[in-house]
């Protein structure tokens, strides 16, 4: 897994800024149900650039701590440099399944856009559930239901018709692979969390234009990208007009440019006490 997030480190780098506002709304929600307050400990797991970690950083002040960690190399890089100013942020190479750290040393984990490539996520959750404090929150962002995310979907569906099959395959996590309460509920309980609660945050897209949206989020999507990467240029443009074609049927212009929907889950449960 971690050599095709690999590949895209240096997009999501350059795109961190993006994402981190794409997601503004949702991060603050995430940070909040996570009961994440001044002085707290807290980890990120499958962190990327480090966004939601850097948005529980202001919460937890400089008397607190956050540890940011991924197993991709490149990620933990760019996630190092956004935190270089803040000496309470720390950053760490591992993947969720296999937490490099003593049980019941944090507050609260947090997870955004992660458990759903984990192997499987109810392990991540139990490894996120041993190193938080009894009592303490483990809280995750996943993506909705793929309908209701033309922003992201457009661009696998587009792929799925350039190939007449399901992609991402169906046995490849894939980034809907918890796209419904139900199933984002019984990975956080299959982990071992109580009280668990799972709610629904709308979260669109809004762009200057749809060329610039597709110019985005193809070299975001791991899985896309590492699969367009093999491609002639031909199938590559092949997919493009599909792609913006479905886009187009999906979105909304607004006064400054164009929207598409996008809806997140942010679950919560806590580590037994
Ligand atoms: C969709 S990106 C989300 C990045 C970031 N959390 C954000 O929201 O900006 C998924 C991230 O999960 C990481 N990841 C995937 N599988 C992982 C695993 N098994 N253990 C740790 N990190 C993993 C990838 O390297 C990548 O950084």
């Amino acid at each position: 897994m971690s050599d095709m997030w690999e590949s895209v480190a240096p997009a999501w780098a350059e795109q961190a800024a993006f994402v981190d506002e794409h997601l503004a709304a949702a991060s603050e929600r995430l940070v909040e149900v996570a009961g994440i307050t001044e002085g707290a400990a807290v980890l990120e797991v499958a962190c990327g650039p480090g966004g939601a970690g850097l948005v529980a950083a202001r919460r937890t002040g400089p008397t607190g701590s956050v540890l940011l960690s991924d197993d991709a190399p490149g990620m933990v890089a760019a996630a190092a440099e956004r935190a270089a100013d803040l000496p309470h942020v720390d950053t760490a190479l591992f993947v969720q399944t296999a937490i490099d750290s003593d049980d019941d040393r944090f507050d609260a984990v947090i997870s955004r856009h992660g458990l759903m490539f984990a192997e499987p996520p109810a392990a991540a959750v139990r490894e996120a559930a041993r190193v938080t404090r009894p009592g303490g929150r483990v809280a995750v962002m996943t993506w909705g239901p793929r309908e209701d995310n033309p922003w992201l979907a457009a661009t696998l569906d587009a792929v799925a018709d350039e190939f007449g099959a399901p992609f991402p395959p169906p046995h490849v996590p894939g980034p809907f692979a918890l796209d419904s309460e139900d199933a984002l509920e019984a990975a956080l309980t299959g982990g071992g969390l109580e009280d668990v609660t799972v709610e629904r945050i709308d979260a669109p897209v809004t762009l200057a234009s749809l060329e610039e949206w597709w110019h985005r989020v193809h070299r975001l999507a791991g899985p896309l990208a590492i699969a367009m990467a093999a491609m002639p240029d031909e199938q590559r443009r092949a997919i493009e007009r599909r792609a913006l074609e479905k886009a187009e049927r999906a979105a909304r212009t607004e006064g400054h440019g164009v929207t598409l929907g996008g809806c997140v889950l942010v679950g919560c449960g806590q580590a037994p006490r």
